[in-house]
């Protein structure tokens, strides 16, 4: 299933930058043997009440790059996140590097283009990337190989990308008193991610897995960072041997609960564009649009 050529004795240094406006953790990911590095997930910043968006938190990520002299080759995208804007063209503005999300934007950009009747301007072809990764892709940070893998089910163009004995596994799995992202937007599915979370829990136990987002369940402080054998072992969604059928159930019926994400509504129409701004209208301003009673 996997690609075995990966050298996973490979330990990338892990910077993770995190944004507690969104709960979202931003990685820089550096190959040992080089200055090279990724960038996963970044957040832009927006006052959504306001209008007015803001480049603090890339440009904390920025200022830490070049710092350390390091050399941007990747910006990846783990997925279209709905809870927060991206920052990556802004970033590849300043530091270059390519951006890279899964093949399967594709769908999500159809799916969004539709409910925010969008129009032939706004390709569906997912060429606002620089590269789109089918599962088991490769590529490279440096000297390090890194591997994507589709992981579907939270939306249908999610990848866990494993760099080294690291796996950034986006929205497929929470810490492990975290249990699992919903699974009910447009193209999700809970039995699809449930095949996904299995995917990533086959990576050797040993495997740093660092998640894209954390909420402190229970009052604890932010962390981000576990393995592939704990989340085996304690995951209190699909841990401990947890079944298909329970976790489709349990995941099904949480969902029907959930309110939509704060940030929705500017976040998809952002990220669909691989995080550029909607383009401006006859009056040069650019507009985000709310569709009423569609999500
Ligand atoms: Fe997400």
């Amino acid at each position: 299933m996997f690609d075995h050529t990966l050298d996973r004795r490979t330990k990338p240094e892990v910077h993770p930058f995190f944004d507690p406006a969104t709960n979202t953790i931003s990685y820089v990911v550096k190959d040992p043997g080089s200055e090279a590095c990724a960038i996963v997930d970044s957040v832009m910043d927006i006052d959504y009440a306001a209008g007015r968006i803001s480049y603090d938190h890339a440009d904390e990520i920025i200022g830490f790059v070049r710092d350390n002299g390091l050399k941007v080759e990747w910006l990846i995208e783990t997925h279209v996140h709905a809870d927060h804007l991206s920052a990556a063209p802004y970033i590849q503005q300043k530091l270059g590097g390519k951006l890279g999300i899964g093949r399967n934007i594709t769908v999500v950009q159809d799916t969004f283009g539709k409910v925010f009747n969008e129009g032939t301007e706004f390709q569906r072809d997912g060429s606002q990337f620089d590269r789109l990764f089918d599962d088991g892709d490769t590529y490279l940070v440096g000297g390090m190989k890194c591997l994507a893998l589709h992981t579907p089910g939270h939306t249908p163009a999610c990848m866990t990308h494993v760099m080294g004995d690291a796996a950034f596994v986006g929205d497929t799995l929470f810490m492990p008193d975290g249990g699992s992202a919903r699974a009910d937007f447009p193209g999700g599915d809970a039995g699809t991610l449930y095949d996904s979370i299995q995917k990533v829990l086959s990576l050797p136990e040993e495997t740093r897995l660092f998640m894209c987002h954390d909420y402190g369940p229970n009052g604890r402080d932010i962390q981000w960072e576990t393995t592939v054998a704990e989340e085996k072992a304690q995951n209190i969604h699909v841990g401990g041997g947890k079944t298909k059928e329970e976790f489709v159930k349990f995941r099904t019926e949480r969902d029907a609960q959930l309110d939509m994400p704060r940030l929705i509504i500017p976040s998809l129409q952002v990220n669909m564009r691989a995080g550029e701004l909607p383009p401006p209208d006859d009056t040069g301003k650019r507009f985000l649009k709310v569709p009423l009673n569609t999500l």
